[in-house]
């Protein structure tokens, strides 16, 4: 169900609490995470995950992830391997999403796998969303809190301009540390690098001792959520500019003259953290937005590849 207020909740005690109570109704709570805020809504409730596809305006072929308080809840719904325990070792709670074979006797809305015999099964490790899944104490699909192929919010104020009155609440803890969505590996298979993330694939590659497959996009059956133009702001984005040309605001990498920039020192991990944000701020200058090169490797593979969707052709 969709409510007409929207609730703002603070991270504490009693915000969580309130926050849990709504999920418990079927209702929507948007949370913070590590990487965006999630859009919530109990994972085995199938009127929760069809509101939440309904309040994002999201193609309902995309799949959700499932966020869990641990290990032991994630191997309730997936069937788990040493692959899985290995990289669930290393890596949760934090920002890596596992893809699974579902568990028999799951009971996961077919909403959440968009009818997938996989489940895409996550431990986040932002101090919020774990008091919140441990007071919920069950799963919650929790898709990035924006409207479909808009920008992902990694504020309280950036889901309040996407989908304020249209869900529950807003659980307020600040901005998001990490600043992009998590890594995607698929395990029910060869390993595979679904999405670029939080996590780099050197990291990962170097944790399993082997070399992950990397997803072709065209493959839709495997990442359906792969969709080319994503995290698209409203004027067109130009990538691997060396400077301004026209009309454009240019969004900086390393010591360069712009409007905005990523991380003036030229650090990865600063420039995700500031990604989403900065193209919510030029996106207000309704200017096109050039960006400059960014390198890479490590986290550098994930940050373009999101600007590649935001720079892509857009279907209208
Ligand atoms: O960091 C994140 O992962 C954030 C926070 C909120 O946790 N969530 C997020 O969710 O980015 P979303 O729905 O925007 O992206 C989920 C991705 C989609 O690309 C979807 O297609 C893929 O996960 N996915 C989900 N289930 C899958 C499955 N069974 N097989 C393959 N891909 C799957
Ligand atoms: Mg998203």
């Amino acid at each position: 169900m969709i409510s007409s207020g929207t609730q703002e909740l603070t991270a504490n005690p009693d915000g969580i609490e309130r926050a849990a109570d709504l999920l418990r109704q079927g209702l929507l709570v948007a949370l913070p995470t590590e990487t965006v805020y999630g859009l919530g809504g109990d994972a085995r409730n199938g009127q929760a995950v069809a509101s939440i596809y309904e309040a994002k305006g999201r193609p309902s072929f995309n799949p959700l992830i499932a966020h869990v308080a641990s290990v032991s809840a994630a191997q309730r719904f997936a069937q788990w391997s040493d692959q899985a325990e290995q990289l669930a070792q290393a890596f949760w709670p934090g920002p890596l999403t596992l893809v699974l074979p579902l568990r028999e006797g799951h009971g996961i809305s077919a909403l959440v796998t968009a009818g997938l015999d996989t489940l895409a099964v996550r431990v986040p490790a932002h101090p919020t969303a774990r008091a919140l899944l441990a007071a919920f104490d069950g799963p919650v699909a929790a898709p990035s809190a924006n409207p479909s192929g808009l920008i992902s919010p990694t504020t309280a104020d950036h889901v309040w301009a996407g989908l304020g009155g249209k869900i529950a609440a807003v659980l307020d803890a600040g901005p998001c540390g990490v600043g992009l969505e998590s890594t995607i590996v698929g395990l029910a298979g060869e390993p595979t690098l679904l999405r670029p993330g939080g996590v780099a694939l050197e990291q990962i590659e170097q944790e399993l001792g082997v070399h992950l497959h990397v997803h072709q996009s065209g493959d839709l059956l495997t990442a359906p959520g792969q969709l080319q133009s994503h995290y698209a702001p409203d004027a067109p984005v130009r990538l691997n500019a060396a400077s301004r040309h026209g009309e454009e605001v240019l969004l900086g990498f390393g010591p360069v003259d712009c409007d905005l920039n990523l991380s003036v020192n030229a650090n990865l991990t600063e420039a995700a953290a500031n990604l989403f944000a900065s193209l919510h701020e030029l996106n207000k200058s309704g200017r096109p937005i050039a960006v400059s090169p960014i390198p890479d490797a490590g986290l550098g593979a994930a940050i373009n590849d999101r600007l590649r969707r935001a720079a892509a052709p857009r279907d209208s």
